[in-house]
């Protein structure tokens, strides 16, 4: 234990350029200033094809041209991840005639050689210092790579678990978004990588949760809902951002002037760059509002996509729009010193390349692994918990690991850049055998096969092992293609044959804990009736199996919580906890209420909620002071006792309602919480600040209003936490 914190405090202290490249971010003051003056002199010297080129980014593959790079025709790259490579990419560019670095992207969206759980699963902790924490290794390992530029964080918010891509944000709170849009961003940054804050605005939206749809979202809501955590982003430093490939309300996002130049540059004064999607210029064609490639070119520039990203476009097109003065040179020079700007401010033009001899051993050291472990412990969430069957009791004698997920060849899934470096996952089976007493026997079974649950593997086999064992834990969930982008699904059941497995492990009459490693939540209402304990992951990483058998085991206390609302039928979708009151609310659920007549309003597990193997109660919440001022600030303390046997950590959850306004508002929203270890059998004073300009909402004109009046406080564990306190907002 010593010698692992020297080795850490060793690593801290060494310099910068021996772990990639150190922080970046925004330069201030005369730093500024200086650069400003730097982008004017070398945009002075380019020609309208060295100009053009800053805008194209191409990525390695077939048609990768690096005689582009050489002239400078191409001003960034992505998907490269062999040091050599990018060393050899960067040289190219540092012969061009101006010598402009390139800007290296890639989705390094959950790790880059070190995995930590997916981002939804990093958000179940709860725990946003954790968060910053698992993006600043990403970034510094992707960083000691040569990659000085990620396509993350994913900030879209949605409320549609059909969507694949839930798993790449933090849930449907836009409170609690925004927290771990900020987080992710300095993680990143401070790692060594610019953040791209994707995919501006509203894909997280799409009709029907099908991937690329169009979305429909009004003016307060997208207010409201969507742009927070962007502008969290932003406000904590995020230099570039990616457009998404729907439409909104109508109009493309690609080519969306009223969020890219009017919103983006102009009220919110963002400086950095905008790149497009992954060729969703030239789709503009086929959304309808271009001709041909050149008006589509015409059009994002126009709009305010400064680069794109693997469409080729700009680079054939701009020049004869250009030359034809459908494209004004000062609106392309504005787009070329968006992006000189932000490599201005990484320093790109003054650090020293990467040196590929040292990528390696910076690769997975046992500082990023000891991150990514506590994230994928934390994220770990307890669903269910019948009779206290977890932990593992010292009487089981023998246990059944089922499901090939338990082990995985490899812990690679959806996002992954094939990164670089050395994969450790310790299997489920060998992790849980490690940890349980001497005298209790684990052994594995697959019971489906790796093609994604898709087909048995040995049906048979699975289920006699299950007979002839005390306890069973079957991994089961989504992997392959079935979560992440593309992704779409209308039946959120367990994927292939993995149902039946589970029900015929069932059938064996032994207790069954259900593990769950998935990319979003699934309606689990037969598991919730049948199974023993349903353990949530949204797969962990490295660390993940290590993690899971940790708290299997007993040697660590979940403390997850859920994101997402769980449906209970993929008919209840959408299904979130601050939806707006109804004038025919749930009562006694009698046909003329705003009910279901085949299923309960309510979901299986609410937002927030997740069990422990402590118990948390709480008490003497307390509102300092019942009269808060407009410019002020509200502030509530509770007593949270731990009265379980274990010590453990609780998320303590302060919502709010104003149940009286000019327009209807949700029955609560979140607006303050915090994670705390708590020992067994103390009680701890929590205190939890709301600034009262953050009580307000939008109007259909965008603008924002915070109304004096009688507010709810609800304090507890999860969304459904009861009625604690009250206050009244009142005029300064
Ligand atoms: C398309 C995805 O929508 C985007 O998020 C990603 O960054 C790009 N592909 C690049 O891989």
């Amino acid at each position: 234990m010593i010698l692992r914190l020297v080795a850490v405090l060793f690593a801290m202290c060494l310099p910068a350029f021996a772990f990639g490249q150190g922080a970046v971010g925004w330069k201030t003051g005369r730093e500024a200033a200086a650069i400003e003056r730097r982008i004017q002199a070398l945009l002075g010297r380019m020609t309208l094809a060295e100009k053009i080129g800053q805008l194209h980014l191409s990525g390695r593959g077939d048609g990768f041209d690096e005689s582009q790079i050489r002239s400078g025709r191409m001003g960034a790259v992505m998907n490269f991840v062999v040091p050599a490579e990018i060393a050899a990419v960067q040289k190219a560019a540092r012969e061009s005639r101006l010598k402009i670095p390139l800007i290296i992207g890639l989705d390094a969206v959950h790790g880059f050689s070190t995995y930590f759980p997916l981002p939804l699963g990093q958000a179940a902790t709860f725990n946003p210092k954790l968060i910053e924490e698992a993006a600043y290794w990403t970034g510094r390992e992707a960083s000691a790579a040569g990659i000085n530029w990620t396509f993350a964080p994913m900030v879209d918010m949605s409320r549609d678990p059909r969507w694949g891509r839930v798993l790449e944000g933090a849930g449907e709170d836009p409170f609690y978004a925004s927290v771990v849009a900020a987080a992710r961003t300095r993680g990143y940054q401070r790692g060594g990588v610019a953040a791209s804050v994707k995919h501006f605005v509203g894909y997280g939206a799409g009709e029907g949760g099908r991937d690329y749809n169009s979305t429909w979202i009004p003016t307060s809501q997208l207010h409201d809902l969507h742009l927070p955590p962007f502008k969290a982003a932003f406000e904590a430093g995020a230099m570039t951002a990616m457009a998404a490939f729907n439409a909104l309300n109508g109009m493309p996002a690609t080519a969306n002037k009223a969020m890219l130049t009017d919103l983006l540059r102009g009220q919110w004064r963002f400086k950095g760059f905008v790149t497009s999607d992954f060729g969703s210029i030239t789709e503009l064609r086929l959304h309808g509002i271009a001709r041909d490639d050149a008006e589509a070119a015409r059009k994002a520039l126009l709009a305010g996509i400064d680069m794109d990203m693997m469409g080729h476009v700009y680079h054939k097109h701009l020049a004869g729009e250009v030359k034809a003065g459908r494209v004004p040179m000062q609106a392309l020079d504005a787009a070329v010193r968006r992006v000189l700007r932000v490599k201005f401010h990484l320093g790109l033009f003054e650090r020293p390349d990467v040196d590929p001899a040292a990528a390696p051993a910076l690769m997975q050291t046992q500082a990023a692994r000891d991150v990514a472990l506590r994230a994928a412990q934390e994220s770990v969430i307890l669903l269910k918990n019948a009779a206290e069957i977890l932990p593992i009791k010292p009487s089981v004698g023998s246990v059944a690991v089922i499901g090939a997920m338990a082990r995985p060849e490899d812990e690679r899934v959806w996002t992954d850049p094939a990164g670089l470096g050395r994969r450790i996952v310790q299997p489920l089976p060998e992790a849980l055998q490690e940890r349980l007493p001497a005298g209790t026997r684990v052994s594995y079974a697959a019971g489906v096969g790796k093609a994604c649950g898709t087909e048995f593997a040995d049906r048979q086999g699975a289920i006699d092992l299950a007979a002839r064992s005390d306890l069973v834990v079957a991994m089961l969930g989504e992997d392959c293609e079935f979560m992440g982008e593309g992704a779409s699904r209308t039946d959120l059941g367990l994927p292939g044959v993995q149902q039946a497995l589970l029900e015929a492990l069932v059938a064996t009459g032994k207790p069954v804990v259900l593990v769950l490693a998935t990319g979003r939540p699934l309606v689990l209402s037969w598991a919730d009736r049948h199974v023993a304990a349903i353990v949530q992951t949204f797969h962990g990483g490295t660390e993940g199996r290590t993690a899971i058998a940790d708290v299997l085991a007993g040697k660590v206390n979940p403390s997850g919580r859920t994101p997402m609302s769980f449906p209970r039928s993929v008919g209840q979708i959408p299904v979130y906890y601050d939806h707006l009151p109804t004038g025919r609310p749930q009562q006694i659920r009698q046909r003329y209420e705003s009910i279901y007549m085949d299923e309960k309003n309510e979901p299986l597990y609410p937002f927030g909620f997740g069990l422990s193997y402590s118990r948390f109660s709480y008490g003497n919440a307390r509102v300092e002071r019942v009269q808060v001022p407009l410019d002020g600030t509200l502030e509530v303390t509770v007593d949270v006792t731990n009265a379980g046997e274990r010590d453990g950590q609780e998320v303590v959850q302060l919502y709010v309602r104003q149940p009286v306004a000019s327009r209807s508002r949700p029955v609560r929203a979140l607006k303050a919480f915090e994670k705390v270890q708590i020992p067994a059998g103390e009680t701890r004073k929590v205190r939890l600040r709301v600034p009262a300009r953050e009580l307000g909402y939008h109007d259909d004109a965008g603008h924002y209003h915070v109304e004096p009046g009688a507010f709810e406080v609800y304090l507890g564990g999860s969304s459904s936490a009861s009625v604690a306190a009250s206050f009244t907002l009142i005029k300064s």
